[in-house]
């Protein structure tokens, strides 16, 4: 007997490592973000996002299709309005940003798995995600907003609904909405644990979205707390999720660990802006290499229990797994 144990005999080479391999990134799990915005031959790219554009939507078709040529399944839909106003009403609006995109891309890429971001925070004047009354955001008239919004976008070609809102109830609400207009087979994918997190930032530069008062603390949830993560996963499964959320993902890995280890439901990770920006601001400034930051990331989502990963790095990370 060997008072120790030769963990490098299953290192040696390539083929041994490949054989022994846990957990394996591939293009098949991961959904693309992509922003909207109204315009023709429109690539404007976000200064704190590199490489992540605002699309017109003949321009974010080539896109999309790109993305889905190269084997990402989906896409994950968020708007730019031309307009806002207080409650958001470009959200549910069948000429809304979305709603177009979504009837132009399931012509021109029909078999891409359409997802859409159910939220206010883009369309609302205030910049919060939901109806603000005496600078509260109301929870139940809220909901009154969601069900129109994801209807209109169901309606308009949606496959999948993925409310961001953090409203209470509002999965349920979606789901009456649905299962009333005859649509029994759009799944939910609940952002259910979705955090008050400043890894948002860059996003909300994108979409025009900071809050012109106050916070979202409000209705996302406190960093601090993985117990109460728990039960708005339970929450939300009770109320009909097909698929849950964390978010963001990579100072979450514990919360998707947990998630996985008491629940079977199909879990999303959302790798968020800040996480991206972080990684290509370094990359560019030639500190890290970017490429095996992404996938170590990326894996390290994968491990830590995600089904499906939700990444602006999908399209760059598909054609680093292909070699
Ligand atoms: C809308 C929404 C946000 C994100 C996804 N949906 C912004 C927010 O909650 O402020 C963030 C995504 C990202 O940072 O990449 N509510």
């Amino acid at each position: 007997m060997y008072p120790f144990k030769r963990f490098r005999r299953l290192r040696q080479n390539e083929k041994l490592r490949t054989l022994v391999t846990e957990t394996e990134l591939s293009a098949r799990h991961f959904i693309y973000p992509m922003f909207f915005t109204p315009g023709d031959h429109l690539r404007e790219e976000i200064p704190e996002m590199p490489g992540i554009c605002r699309f017109s939507i003949d321009e974010g078709v080539k896109e999309a299709r790109e993305a889905f040529e190269l084997g990402i399944p989906g896409v994950l839909l968020f708007g730019i309005p031309s307009r806002k106003d207080a409650v958001g009403s470009e959200a549910f609006s069948e000429s809304g940003i979305i709603q177009k995109a979504l009837r132009a891309l399931k012509k021109e890429v029909p078999a891409l798995l359409l997802v859409t971001d159910v939220c206010m925070c883009e369309y609302t004047d205030h910049g919060h995600c939901g109806v603000v009354k005496d600078g509260k955001v109301v929870n139940d008239e809220t909901l009154e907003l969601l069900r129109k919004v994801a209807l209109s976008q169901v309606k308009a070609g949606a496959d999948v609904v993925a409310p961001s809102d953090m409203m209470d109830g509002r999965v349920m609400a979606i789901r009456e909405a649905l299962d009333g207009n005859g649509f029994l087979d759009t799944p939910i994918m609940s952002y259910s644990a979705k955090f008050a997190s400043a890894f948002y930032g860059p996003f909300r530069e994108a979409a025009g979205s900071r809050p012109s008062f106050g916070d979202r603390t409000g209705y996302q949830m406190n960093p601090a707390n993985s117990r109460e993560a728990m039960r708005e996963i339970q929450s939300d499964i009770e109320e009909g999720a097909d698929i849950v959320m964390v978010k963001p993902a990579l100072s979450y890995l514990d919360v998707i660990r947990e998630a996985r280890v008491r629940f079977d439901i199909p879990i999303a990770a959302y790798n968020v802006s800040g996480e991206y920006s972080m990684v290509k601001a370094c990359a560019q400034k030639g500190w890290i290499d970017e490429k095996r930051i992404a996938l170590e990331i990326l894996t390290s989502i994968k491990r830590a229990g995600a089904d499906i990963i939700i990444s602006y790095h999908a399209k760059d990370a598909t054609r680093w797994l292909k070699g």
